[in-house]
């Protein structure tokens, strides 16, 4: 499905900060939501890639949209980027926490450092902008909204990306946690676990080189194909908008059931030809 969901001004006058949304998933759902009548501000590490990606994005959408240059580690500079924000717009109504960093690698091969980066951009990230949010909203009375977005390990975990795995199980925590806490303020809190989603970011990272072939995501989905970023995107437009309105504290997986498919003890079946289940089906009837 590549067509937008939402009727045009499902987020007219909205105000949405994206972490990280300069490129991949980030630039596709920000793209919906201006094309849905909201303003937008897109912060990550790099400019000059947010400021291609904001000229880009207003070109196609007429809508308007704030390029800040902000490492989410760090509490001083999502402060600065808020601040920056509300000078532009005048209010912030929704925060998209979507800034990620990853790799594959066996565990015992990582330093220190390289551990506690992951969980700092993805954790700490998280819980800066977070933070700043909800002090802000709570203090001004405004009913604003947290959309995270983890992955589907982070309820199973998974080998290979144990930092990524800490610390998407952590933001987990922290959306159901801050659901509680902030609801009565008007608050809602909630995450979508995405499957396979193809970008650059994620694919150079995580499937570098022929791993692309030899690991190909589609082969682990019941549906036999990866995600399109307009089907995200739809997604993510309604859980940040009021149609989602007494949706609060909730994980929607969109992967086309993969991880079910991992989990289910006799999924594996699916290796055997059509062919060979009537001589199961004798054995199995047979079992007295
Ligand atoms: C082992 C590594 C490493 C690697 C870096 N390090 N890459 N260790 N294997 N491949 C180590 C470094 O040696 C260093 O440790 C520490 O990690 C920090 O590395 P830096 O390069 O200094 O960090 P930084 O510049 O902050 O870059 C962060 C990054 C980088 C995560 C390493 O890849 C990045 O900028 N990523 C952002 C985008 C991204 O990752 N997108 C993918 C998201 S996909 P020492 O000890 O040497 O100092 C995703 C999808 C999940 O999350 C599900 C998919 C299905
Ligand atoms: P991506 O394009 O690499 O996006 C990651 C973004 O995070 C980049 O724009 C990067 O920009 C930003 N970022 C990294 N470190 C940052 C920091 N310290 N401060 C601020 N921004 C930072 O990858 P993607 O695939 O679109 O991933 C987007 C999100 O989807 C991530 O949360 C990821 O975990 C999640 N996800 C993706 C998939 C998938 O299949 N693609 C599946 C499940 C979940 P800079 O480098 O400019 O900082």
């Amino acid at each position: 499905m590549t067509q937008g969901m939402l009727r045009d001004d499902a987020l007219k006058g909205r105000t949405i900060i994206i972490t990280g949304g300069g490129t991949g998933l980030g630039k596709a759902m920000g793209t919906y939501f201006l094309q849905l009548g909201a303003n937008l501000v897109i912060t990550s590490r790099k400019l000059d890639v947010l400021q291609k990606t904001a000229s880009e994005m207003e070109t196609a959408t007429g809508g308007k949209v704030l390029a800040v240059q902000c490492d989410v580690r760090n509490y001083d500079e999502v402060e600065a980027m808020l601040k920056q924000s509300l000078e532009k717009f005048g209010q912030v109504d929704a925060l998209l926490n979507n800034a990620a960093g990853n790799f594959i690698s066996p565990t015992e091969r990582l330093s220190a450092n390289a551990f506690s980066t992951i969980i700092d951009i993805v954790l700490k990230g998280s819980v800066n902008c977070s933070l700043a949010l909800g002090k802000y909203w709570i203090d001004q009375q405004i009913k604003g909204t947290i959309l995270n977005i983890v992955t589907t390990y982070a309820f199973t975990g998974s080998a290979y990306v144990v930092p990524s795995a800490c610390a998407k199980g952590g933001v987990l925590a922290m959306t159901r946690s801050l659901a509680v806490e902030w609801g009565r303020h008007g608050i809602r809190t909630n995450a979508i676990a995405p499957g396979p989603f193809p970008t650059k970011g994620a694919w150079e990272r995580l499937l570098p080189g022929d791993m692309a072939a030899k690991f190909d995501f589609k082969n682990r989905v019941p549906l036999k194909r990866v995600g399109e970023h307009q089907e995200l995107a739809n997604l993510a437009a309604f859980l940040v908008s009021d149609f989602s309105g007494y949706i609060n504290g909730e994980v929607i997986t969109i992967d086309g059931g993969e991880w079910l498919q991992g989990a289910g003890q006799f999924s594996a079946l699916e290796m055997i030809p059509g062919e060979m289940w009537d001589a199961i089906e004798k054995m199995t009837r047979s079992a007295k």
